[in-house]
C-alpha cells in the first residue's frame, strides 16, 4: 500500500495544510474559541497524502486525531500558527482551512482572574495576523497554488468571490455555516469552489468526499502548471 500511495500524482509535491480552530488565551484558564471540529482540514490532509504528497499539517486544538503519516504541527493561537506555516514554507501549495480566531485577548492576564477583585472583567482585543493573505500577497517563494476557506452565514457566494480578491489566494473554498446547516462540526459540507473566472458549486456530501475531490484538483493544478 505505501509504495502505491507514495506513486501517486502528488510523489515529490510538498503541501501544507492547516486545520482546526485557533485558541486565545484570557488567563491561563480561558481562552477564546470557535466550533471548527478540524474534521475538513483533517480529510483533506489525509487525502494529498493519500494522492503522494508530502504533508505538512498545522493544527490547532482540534476534536479529531490528525491523520497518520503526515507530519504534523500542534499550535495553539494564530501567533503561533502564522510561526509554524512561516517555517513550513517553501511548499508546493498550501491549503488554509483553518479557522483562525480574528481577534486575541490584549495583555491577557499571566494569573488567573478572581471574581472577587470588583467589577465585571473588561476584555480588549487586538486583530491576529491574517495568515492566509500574507501566505497569498508573499513577493517571492510564494506556494504555486494558495487556497482559502470562507465561512459564511450570509451572501455566501459574494462574501467569498470578495475575500477571494481581498486576500489574493488562487482559490477560496466557500461554504454556507449558518445556523441549522449543521456543517460547523458536522460530517457533511456544501462547497462552492471559487477561482478568479469560475464559482463551481459542489453538492453537499461527507466532508471525506469533499476532500477527496479538492486533492485531485489541487493535484491536476499543480501538474498542469509543470
Ligand atoms: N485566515 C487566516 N488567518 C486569519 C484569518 C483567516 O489564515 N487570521 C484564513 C482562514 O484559514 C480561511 C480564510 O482566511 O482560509 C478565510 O477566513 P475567514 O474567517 O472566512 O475570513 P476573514 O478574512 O477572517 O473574514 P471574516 O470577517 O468573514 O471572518
Ligand atoms: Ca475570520
Amino acid at each position: 500500500v505505501q509504495a502505491a500511495l507514495a506513486d501517486g500524482p502528488l510523489k515529490g509535491r510538498r503541501v501544507l495544510v492547516t486545520s482546526g480552530p485557533t485558541h486565545e488565551p484570557i488567563d491561563p484558564v480561558r481562552y477564546i474559541a470557535n466550533r471548527s471540529s478540524g474534521a475538513q482540514g483533517t480529510a483533506l490532509a489525509r487525502a494529498l497524502g493519500a494522492l503522494g504528497a508530502e504533508v505538512v499539517f498545522v493544527t490547532g486544538p482540534a476534536s479529531v486525531p490528525p491523520p497518520e503519516g503526515v507530519e504534523v504541527v500542534r499550535v495553539e493561537t494564530a501567533q503561533e500558527m502564522l510561526a509554524a506555516v512561516e517555517a513550513a514554507l517553501p511548499v508546493d501549495a498550501a491549503v488554509f482551512a483553518a479557522a483562525v480566531a480574528d481577534w486575541h485577548v490584549l495583555g491577557a492576564s499571566l494569573s488567573k482572574l478572581k471574581k472577587t477583585k470588583g467589577g465585571l472583567p473588561k476584555l480588549e482585543f487586538a486583530e491576529n495576523p491574517d495568515i492566509l493573505a500574507r501566505v497569498s500577497q508573499m513577493k517571492a517563494g510564494r506556494p504555486g497554488l494558495v487556497v482559502g476557506f470562507a465561512a459564511e452565514t450570509d451572501d455566501v457566494i459574494e462574501n467569498a468571490t470578495a475575500k477571494r480578491a481581498r486576500k489574493g489566494c488562487d482559490w477560496i473554498v466557500a461554504n454556507d455555516v449558518g445556523h441549522g446547516t449543521g456543517i460547523m462540526g458536522g460530517t457533511e459540507n456544501a462547497v462552492t469552489l471559487i477561482s478568479a473566472d469560475a464559482a463551481e458549486p459542489w453538492p453537499r456530501m461527507p466532508k471525506a468526499r469533499v476532500a477527496q475531490q479538492l486533492a485531485e484538483r489541487i493535484a491536476r493544478a499543480l501538474l498542469d502548471a509543470h
